[in-house]
């Protein structure tokens, strides 16, 4: 037994399959030390919220390219690099974790850092498993390639690459030049160790799925089921059945469904699932978005009179634009609906609602999400004629991938005024102030 198992380990497969044998792991690992084998370990580290396809795909690519006898996922209790907290609680995140590691041999959750607490800096994690395993075995890092470029602003960054090795997996359409260029320098300045590694399914990612759970999209083949299924049954990443916001969400969509067209209805939805996904990516409140959303062109197709009149009621100043045109005030209309006919008072959801169309310098994160969230609306790209299919591709890219929500606005703005002149149209004068103030200092 001790023999085939001794065959075993130099090919990569640990071969811990049940109770009994992971009892009897400690033993062998010390065999196989007396034997002069060398263990190679590697870690997964991130927040797991949830955990997906990608993230297992990048294990198992690993495991099989550098020989590694298992792969230790390790939700951080708290991460030092991301916004406080994750959307799921620590507990959830390691169970969700454990279901989906549960049928690789290879694969382990570890609990480590979310025992330790606090904040979760990789040093310390891979610190623990150097005094575990002994100074010979072979340490494996494994992280996105974004974060590895990061990597001198983390915790004693040299103290890191020289206890371990890491491995940077790459999303498809990652630039691949600037990480080798980083990897090159890195490895000349401080002796540490990066390997690369493109893994193609590392597309799928915890902020869409979170996105698609709280839109009530489908998730299903971007994780294990078993992973669905536990974030169906605790309700993680939806909203609360018995809140107020979701009684609110359901009365704004009750009332658009009875009295908008079909094609508002469709872009209105468009929306509120860029609202949802940008609110994720930037760290904002998704109820917020998601409220804001529904109820941002609720008075569009209202009488202009009676725009005017809820516009006006709201505190709105008519100006000669706005009163040749009070559809330009349908936002100022919603956010006086809302509070009487859906219970939303929100401050932080009517000031949205309200800037939507004109925009305004001094925008909260929240007014630009649904701001750049209206001109996003991917419906928007299967309209017949549309010119603007690559300017709103560049919002897409400032404000998701590159993350500047400022740069995002400014475009949406520029955007706009190209349109609005295009037509033969006047730019309302707030407009150009808030061009002029989002316009980036370097153009
Ligand atoms: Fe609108
Ligand atoms: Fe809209």
């Amino acid at each position: 037994m001790l023999g085939m198992r001794d065959d075993a380990y130099p090919q990569g497969t640990l071969g811990v399959n049940d109770d009994a044998i992971a009892q009897k792991d400690k033993f062998d690992r010390s065999v196989f030390k007396l034997n002069g084998y060398i263990p190679r370990i590697a870690i997964m580290g991130g927040t797991f919220d949830p955990v997906h396809y990608g993230h297992m795909v990048a294990a198992e690519a690993v495991r099989q390219e550098f020989g590694v006898d298992e792969v230790r996922f390790i939700p951080a209790h708290s991460p030092p690099h991301k916004e406080a907290g994750g959307r799921a609680d620590p507990w959830h995140r390691y169970m969700m974790t454990a279901l989906a590691t549960a049928d690789n041999r290879a694969f382990f959750p570890s609990m480590i850092e979310i025992e330790r607490g606090g904040k979760s800096y990789a040093v310390d994690t891979v610190r623990a498993l150097r005094r575990e395993l002994g100074g010979d075995a072979k340490i494996y890092f494994i992280t996105g390639a974004d974060a590895v470029l990061e990597i001198l602003t983390w915790k004693e960054p040299d103290a890191l690459l020289s206890v371990c090795d890491f491995v940077a997996v790459t999303r498809p359409g990652y630039k691949r030049e600037t990480l080798l260029a980083f990897i090159e320098k890195l490895g000349k300045d401080s002796g540490g160790k990066i390997h690369f590694l493109e893994v193609p399914a590392l597309a799928i990612s915890s902020s869409d799925i979170r996105a698609r759970v709280f839109l009530g999209k489908s998730a299903k083949y971007l994780m294990p089921d078993r992973v669905l299924d536990y974030i169906e049954k605790h309700g993680l990443y939806a909203m609360p059945r018995d809140s107020a916001a979701r009684r609110s969400a359901e009365a704004v969509l009750e009332y658009l469904r009875a009295n908008i067209s079909g094609e508002r209805l469709a872009h209105t939805m468009g929306v509120a699932e860029q609202s949802v996904r940008l609110a994720q990516v930037h760290g904002e409140d998704i109820e917020l978005a998601y409220l804001a959303a529904l109820l941002h062109d609720c008075a569009k197709e209202l009488p202009g009179g009676e725009i005017s009149r809820l516009a006006v009621q709201g505190g709105a100043v008519l100006d000669e634009l706005t009163a040749a045109f009070p559809v330009l005030l349908h936002g100022d209309a919603a956010a006086q609906l809302a509070p009487a006919m859906f219970g939303i008072d929100d401050p932080r959801v009517l000031a949205a609602v309200r800037s939507h169309t004109i925009g305004r310098p001094g925008m909260s994160a929240l007014e630009k999400i649904l701001f750049i969230a209206d001109t996003l609306d991917t419906g928007r790209d299967a309209e017949a004629g549309d010119t603007h299919r690559d300017r709103r591709a560049k919002i897409r890219d400032l404000a998701f991938s590159q993350r500047n929500l400022d740069a995002a606005v400014y475009e949406t703005l520029a955007l706009k005024r190209d349109h609005t002149l295009g037509k033969g149209a006047k730019m309302h004068p707030l407009a150009d102030t808030a061009l002029e103030h989002y316009r980036p200092v370097s153009l």
